[in-house]
């Protein structure tokens, strides 16, 4: 029998593609009781026999209901009624212990015809809707996987016995469905939007083509868009007819919003609105794309890739060159803030070279969710038009920041000291790192967030709180924190201090500084008033010296190498990987230094020069955080032994990246000792080869990822990386631009 299905003997009454797929589902799921069933219609009793979907059947429902344990009521939405009144009169005296369920796709009329039926709501009768379907109807439609997957809304009222629910529960569970449980009127507006709109849609669409004269012509030419938008115009007209006659006030409310909608858009048309159409569609267009990401909690991006390509694994040759001159994606660090700030400022903030990878469109779509309107991006520009401090709506669910930890701390922060509610919530390698180092400090500013277990995500962020500023004193050197505070702290009364153990980059501090607000730095501390307001100003992201890293590794490790790495930060608090190299003795210069938008920037140029392993210096840590993978790798070349201490930070990034690394130099043979804190790299030193190539588990993290890309320059056979998928979070185009420099690689879809 089907695990956790107790029943011994289910009667489906009304025998279509909803019933007659539920015995189809339970059948091939194991349940070996009898399944009876009732429908005005007998052949398609017979058809079902002759499936051997059921057992047996009647036109009448006396004569199947005796001893039934179950009843599914999978008939349109306005024959409930009667339905429900012919089995009101039997049911007590044939089948005592029964319960009934109905799947009909509205619940408040089906509610309503209960209450008419039975005089109350009876105990043993538990709602349901299995949200699936198809345009095709009747038994022979019958899917046995239709429910799969799928959810089912289940909607329990406060007197429901909780037996029949959990009984009802089974029933779905065993199609492989996910039951849910939400009230009825919330499922009304629910489907009224997600189901009832579209259907009514595709409907009124394909009859108005229809109607026309070139009919024919049309639908001869017409192409995958009318197929993908009008599939569902082929269901079934009685049902649906039901489902607008039974919902008619949630579907009229969906509908004004949709009229508007489109009058706006008709507007844009008319006047030649580009700009307004850009903005609409774009908004749409990510939106469908975060749904998706939702739906699979996977990461924004990388699951729009996985979707087109599957998952993804970098097969790098061994050897090649790095020479050119390129020019990397733009700051990750400084894209979050870009948006953040923007949102919160008063007038419209203009970015260029907007980083579009997965991360920082988490953020920009986040705000879209809470009513921002952001254009684009459209090659690195992004119009944030600024709501001022607050202006943010509450999002309609939760907010997904995918792979993004720098995304849901700073939330955090901010999100604290709006007056609505929040959750944050992250894919699977963000639901795995610590939270609680934001939310401690944010609940002493009077903040009220709930985390899971650990302080681990998703966060609940109670909004409506008031918040008083504190003097923070950090207990590790995070700018991640740093920067949730002092978001926090413009929303809270008084002064809000942050004591850094380290320097640690200060983007928020110079951005928010170039937004008109005060904030003040004396030695280890920085400060800032609450209250303020932001004013909207330009934004050139300088490029990604955490990317560039990559190939500033590349061309240290390889002979012959001479490169130049166009417009990248350099931010004081960010040029540990600059001091290392050159400490590694790199021939690494800065040329055209110059700033722009309040940060220093200027081209890198690298030649192959031997490098020495070093102690890398403690201060240097928390100025290099993101650059060790690629410096591991550097250390794998050096001659000599290169040690790494006060790098604890490295276990909690997007992998354990100590771990991760000691794991992949392992596999390529690289002698190395693994400490709490860090590591000690013995490197190869010479110009040939340094060790050997292999198979690198990156564990979705896209900085180990290509850290070992990078490390084939110099391995003696190809370099395997898996789950390459994430590198789209911070570096899209990597791929592109490494074969640009002279790396031999290519990407593939893994066997999942
Ligand atoms: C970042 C801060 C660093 C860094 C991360 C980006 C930021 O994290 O590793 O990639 O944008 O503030 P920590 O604050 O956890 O060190």
């Amino acid at each position: 029998m089907a695990v956790g299905l107790r029943e011994s003997r289910i009667l489906i009454v009304g025998l279509g593609l909803i019933g007659g797929s539920l015995a189809a589902a339970l059948r091939a799921n194991g349940f070996r009781g009898p399944i009876l069933s009732c429908d005005p219609d007998a052949d398609e009793i017979a058809r079902g026999i002759e499936m051997g979907l059921i057992d047996r059947g009647d036109t009448r429902l006396e004569s199947v209901v005796e001893g039934a344990t179950l009843v599914v009521l999978a008939v349109p939405v306005l024959a409930m009624e009667s339905v429900m009144a012919q089995l009101a009169g039997v049911i007590d005296r044939a089948a005592p212990d029964v319960v009934i369920t109905d799947v009909g796709s509205t619940k408040a009329a089906i509610r309503e015809a209960a209450l008419a039926a039975f005089g109350r709501m009876p105990a043993n009768l538990v709602l349901g809707h299995p949200i699936a379907g198809s345009e095709k109807s009747g038994v022979a439609a019958a899917d046995a996987g239709l429910y799969a997957r799928h959810k089912v809304i289940l909607t329990p009222e406060a007197d429901t016995d909780p037996d029949a629910t959990a009984r009802v529960r089974a029933l779905w569970a065993a199609t492989g469905a996910e039951v849910l449980e939400m009230d009825v009127a919330r499922h009304d507006q629910v489907l009224a939007r997600t189901s009832h709109l579209p259907h009514l849609l595709a409907f009124s669409l394909v009859d108005t083509l229809a109607r026309q004269d070139e009919r024919l012509e049309i639908f001869r030419y017409a192409a995958g868009g009318f197929r993908d938008f009008t599939r569902i115009a082929g269901s079934d007209p009685v049902m649906w007819r039901d489902i607008f006659i039974a919902n008619r006030d949630a579907v009229l409310a969906s509908l004004d919003d949709f009229e508007a909608g489109v009058a706006r858009l008709r507007r844009a048309v008319e006047c030649g609105d580009g700009d307004a159409m850009l903005a609409t569609f774009d908004r749409a267009s990510h939106a469908r794309h975060y749904f998706e990401s939702l739906l699979n909690q996977t990461s924004y991006q990388a699951e729009y890739q996985m979707q087109q390509h599957g998952k993804l694994r970098y097969r790098v040759s061994p050897g090649g060159g790095v020479t050119g001159r390129i020019r990397v994606p733009g700051d990750k660090s400084i894209s979050h803030r870009s948006i953040m700030l923007g949102a919160l400022a008063e007038g419209v903030t203009e970015v260029k070279g907007f980083l579009e990878g997965e991360d920082s469109l988490a953020t920009l779509q986040a705000f879209r969710e809470m009513g921002v309107a952001i254009e684009g991006p459209q090659q690195g520009r992004v119009s944030v038009h600024g709501v001022g401090m607050h202006g943010l709506k509450a999002p309609s669910g939760p907010l997904y920041v995918g792979n993004a930890g720098t995304a849901m701390r700073l939330f955090a922060g901010l999100l604290a000291g709006q007056a609505f509610d929040t959750e944050l919530t992250g894919d699977a390698s963000l639901t795995r790192r610590p939270m609680g180092r934001v939310a401690d400090p944010l609940r002493q500013m009077g903040a009220e967030i709930d985390t899971a277990e650990g302080g681990r995500p998703p966060l609940h962020i109670h909004g409506g709180k008031a918040l008083e500023g504190i003097s923070y004193d950090m207990p590790m050197a995070s700018a991640q924190v740093k920067s949730c505070l002092l978001l926090a702290g413009l929303y809270a009364q008084g002064e809000t201090r942050v004591r850094e153990p380290a320097p640690t980059r200060d983007h928020t501090e110079r951005m928010l500084t170039g937004f008109g607000y005060r904030v003040h730095r004396e030695g280890d501390t920085c400060w800032l008033e609450g209250g303020g307001k932001l004013t909207a100003a330009p934004i050139d992201v300088p490029s990604d010296i955490s990317s560039a890293t990559f190939f500033l590794v590349a061309a240290a490790i390889t002979p012959g190498s001479d490169l130049i790495l166009e417009h990248v930060g350099i931010n004081p608090t960010r040029i540990g990987v600059i001091n290392i190299l050159q400490l590694m003795g790199a021939d690494l210069r800065l040329e055209n230094e110059h700033e722009v938008g309040g940060e220093p920037v200027a081209d890198l140029h690298i030649r192959y020069a031997p490098l020495k392993g070093i102690e890398i210096p403690v201060d240097q840590v928390p100025l290099a955080i993101d650059e060790f993978p690629a410096l591991f790798i550097a250390a794998a070349n050096a001659e000599g032994t290169t040690r790494l201490r006060g790098a604890g930070e490295l276990r909690v990034k997007e992998s354990d990246r100590l771990q991760a690394m000691a794991d992949g130099l392992g596999v390529l043979g690289v002698e190395h000792s693994l400490r709490e804190d860090g590591i000690d790299i013995v490197g190869s030193g010479g110009k040939g080869v340094s060790y050997a190539g292999g198979r690198i588990d990156s564990l979705g993290d896209h900085r180990i990822a290509m850290a070992f890309t990078i490390a084939a320059l110099r391995a003696s056979e190809e370099i395997v990386i898996d789950d390459c998928a994430n590198v789209a979070t911070s570096f899209p185009g990597f791929i592109d631009l490494a074969r640009r420099v002279g790396l031999s690689l290519e990407e593939q879809q893994e066997a999942s």
